[in-house]
């Protein structure tokens, strides 16, 4: 998905700067954009020369229209000769100036990968009307996410993980009615999760894990009808799971590992969609529901490290198709059921349970 989003996205880039001239104001903007940023390894920025910033400016193109700057595209891990030649990745330091607000056309802005880059995201960007992908993954960016984000009605592709963005998330971010691609992974994200976060209706792939994000999950994601990809994991979570999760239409992953959810499984989870399920090292408790079947199917179910008890369900070899189970670290009990997938799991994926027995554990 990603390959062809990206060819595409250099197709595009071939096409349109080919036709198109500078607006000495973009070129202006570009310039101060560039002087708040240090790249030494690979001199990218030496092609930033001459008047016509549309022709031959490393990873800038522009508008067959209106002639003006459409993309910023400065990725620090390229496919691009330049890295090969360089025998390395990229390295930059500095911020992402304001100035780069004032380049009005921007429809895409991706400055990815760099490590080194700090300071905020200028909070101007969510004047930037055309703007529809901003991706800032893998640097050192810090402050928050601009209170008003909600703003950019055209936005598909809101990426900023792997950096240091701390505060809320804001409460306008659910009001991106075009928001495709959600990625807050590995920050300092605190608070709830907003309680209206279903309004998101384009979302397919929402990606908030290793932040410090509590509170409850809102039933509301449910109503999510494209979510395929729902990642909580790593946070602090609490209270139940809803049980509707388990209705989502193309809902294929559900990770709501290592947080402080409480509650039973959902017999729902069982029968859904969803094919990787990790709700390892939770505090959930209760019996596992014995509702597997032959709409089961999963890659991944894990669900170690709970408090979970019972016998484990005799149906689960009636399951479709179970990839990797992990019950280890829990309070269950009794005959571990003959058959698939217990004829091929290792014995650690049922040990520190209070009084499990049967192959491959020992005999009862
Ligand atoms: C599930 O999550 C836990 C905790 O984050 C992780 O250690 C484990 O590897 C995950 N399970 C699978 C099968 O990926
Ligand atoms: C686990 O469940 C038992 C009762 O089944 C309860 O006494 C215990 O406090 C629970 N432990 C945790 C860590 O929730």
């Amino acid at each position: 998905m990603q390959i062809i989003f990206n060819i595409i996205l250099a197709l595009s880039f071939a096409v349109i700067s080919t036709v198109t001239s500078c607006p000495p104001s973009d070129r202006e903007a570009l310039l101060a954009f560039k002087a708040a940023l240090h790249e030494p390894h690979l001199k990218l920025f030496d092609s930033w020369t001459g008047t016509d910033c549309c022709r031959n400016w490393y990873g800038i193109s522009c508008d067959l229209q209106s002639h003006k700057v459409a993309d910023i595209n400065l990725r620090g891990e390229s496919q691009d000769p330049m890295f090969g030649r360089a025998h390395r990745t990229g390295y930059m330091t500095g911020f992402i100036s304001p100035e780069i607000c004032k380049l009005t056309r921007l429809s895409s802005v991706t400055i990815s990968d760099w490590k080194g880059i700090t300071g905020e995201i200028p909070k101007c960007i969510t004047t930037l009307p055309f703007l529809r992908i901003l991706d800032l993954v893998g640097n050192k960016i810090s402050g928050e996410i601009p209170a008003d984000i909600g703003k950019l009605q055209r936005l598909t592709v809101l990426n900023i993980a792997d950096n240091q963005i701390s505060g809320r998330i804001p409460a306008s971010l659910t009001s991106l009615s075009s928001l495709m691609h959600l990625d807050l992974r590995n920050n300092k994200i605190w608070g709830p999760i907003p309680r209206n976060f279903g309004r998101l209706r384009m979302l397919s792939r929402a990606l908030l894990s290793e932040n410090q994000i509590s509170g409850p999950i809102p039933g509301s994601i449910s109503q999510i009808y494209r979510l395929a990809d729902l990642d909580l994991s790593m946070n602090k979570l609490s209270g139940p799971i809803p049980s509707s999760l388990g209705k989502m239409a193309v809902l294929t992953t559900l990770n709501l590992d290592c947080n402080k959810i409480s509650g039973t499984v959902p017999a729902t989870l069982l029968t859904s969609s969803i094919e990787n399920l990790n709700l390892s090292r939770n505090a959930l408790e209760g019996k596992i529901p014995d509702v597997f079947g032959s709409k089961s199917y999963f890659t991944v179910i894990d669900l170690a490290y709970n408090n979970l008890s019972g016998p484990i369900p005799k149906t689960l070899t009636t399951a479709a198709y179970i990839g990797h189970l992990d019950l280890s670290y829990n309070h269950l009990c009794g005959r571990i059921p003959a058959g698939a997938p217990f004829d091929h799991l290792e014995a650690s994926s049922l040990t520190h349970n209070d009084c499990l027995c049967g192959k491959p554990l020992a005999s009862c």
